[in-house]
């Protein structure tokens, strides 16, 4: 643990002047195993410190430390997330390798979260992996998170089939929602994003209006089962293509609420379970029609979705009926590979370590990478 600090204090001075030797020497190392790969993936883009060990494919460990301190905030607070990822990210490590069953010496590259996401978060996770990648003197692989969300269908797991190429991607998460063409592991083209808040946003602002807490997705969605969906009816927003947007539908609520309760002051309490089956009935309604059509203009059947959204019972039932109405194949990965974790990030640091994809310690974190 003590060699962790040190090596994040110590080697972050030194990385400045690294040269390309230092890439030239690890690359004799990539030829000596190739049969055994150990991935360490390390995630911070966010809100959650994670990482993760996988060998071949396979997820030995995934570690996620839930930061909690902004649940008091009804959002996350940049300022305090990368404070936490600092507190964080050396005994995450640790336990993922402690629970993969392997020494740090075993590694064969250190993958980590480039971006997007916020900056001070993203830093912690870039220098710690530049450090360790330096010290222990094994490749460094960036990996983009947006795409990381998307290559998690790849994690060897028994019981879930991995998408065929080409296929559709559609990314919904607290702070994404994207539609992208999967032409193969690194070919990848976005068709439609949201032009204003992600879905999960819609959620949790949504519900913070209603009196939720925070992140209010899993509560609204449990409590939509219980309601109504057709009793309240609130507007479609009318974006072209394929293009979202949800910042409209989170105002719409938020009137609709704020007119009601003049004339009833209980009137949340009294049909929160309708309100929420409402607000879902709406938003699965805006995916499932940016899907059909996003299907229809590329001729491709197979969906995979990812982000933490795809946990909702509503898109989840919307994909099935998918299946049997429009010929779709659908794929739902394991719900911990679809929030965000690391052993996404080290499945992306696999495929580009067969490929001997590496980057240099010149590396910096962006916050608005793209796809
Ligand atoms: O992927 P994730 O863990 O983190 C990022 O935002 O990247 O996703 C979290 C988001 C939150 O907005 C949360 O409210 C939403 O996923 N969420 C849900 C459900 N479970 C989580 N939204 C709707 N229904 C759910 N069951
Ligand atoms: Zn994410």
């Amino acid at each position: 643990m003590i060699f962790f600090i040190s090596l994040y204090v110590r080697l972050n001075s030194k990385i400045g002047c690294l040269q390309a030797d230092h890439f030239q020497i690890y690359q004799r190392q990539v030829s000596m195993n190739p049969q055994d790969i150990y991935i360490l993936g390390i995630e911070s883009s966010c809100d959650d410190t994670a990482a993760s060990v996988i060998h071949n494919g396979k997820v030995l460990s995934n570690v996620v430390a839930n930061q909690s301190i902004h649940e008091a905030y009804g959002g996350v607070v940049p300022e305090l997330a990368s404070r936490a990822h600092q507190q964080n990210i050396v005994p995450v490590v640790s336990q993922a390798l402690q629970q993969a069953h392997i020494t740090k010496a075993q590694l064969s590259a250190v993958a980590f979260t480039r971006g997007p996401g916020l900056m001070g978060s993203l830093l912690v996770g870039t220098s710690f992996a530049k450090s360790l990648s330096y010290a222990l003197n094994i490749p460094l692989i960036e990996v983009n998170h947006m795409q990381a969300h998307i290559l998690a269908h790849f994690i060897e797991e028994e019981g879930f089939e991995k998408p065929e190429f080409p296929f559709l991607a559609m990314t919904i998460s607290g702070g994404h929602t994207q539609i992208v063409r999967v032409n193969n592991y690194f070919d990848l083209n976005v068709i439609g994003e949201t032009i204003d808040d992600a879905v999960g946003e819609a959620y949790d602002k949504s519900g913070k209006n209603l009196g939720l807490g925070y992140p209010a997705g899993p509560e609204i969605d449990r409590r939509a089962q219980l309601g109504n969906p057709k009793a309240y009816k609130f507007t479609k927003p009318k974006v072209a293509g394929l293009n979202f947007s949800f910042s409209g539908l989170k105002t719409a609520l938020l009137y609709f609420v704020q007119r009601e309760t003049k004339n009833n002051p209980n009137f949340v309490k009294e049909h929160l379970n309708d309100i929420c089956a409402s607000l879902q009935y709406t938003i699965i309604g805006i995916l499932i029609d940016k899907l059909k059509l996003a299907s229809q203009e590329t001729g491709i059947k197979r969906i995979a979705i990812g982000g933490g959204v795809s946990a909702n019972s509503g898109i989840r039932a919307a994909l099935m009926a998918g299946e049997k109405q429009f010929g779709w194949k659908t794929y739902v990965p394991k719900f911990e590979y679809t929030t965000d974790n690391a052993a996404m990030i080290a499945i992306v640091g696999y495929l580009k370590y067969l490929e001997q994809d590496f980057t240099t310690q010149e590396i910096t974190a962006s916050a608005r990478l793209k796809i």
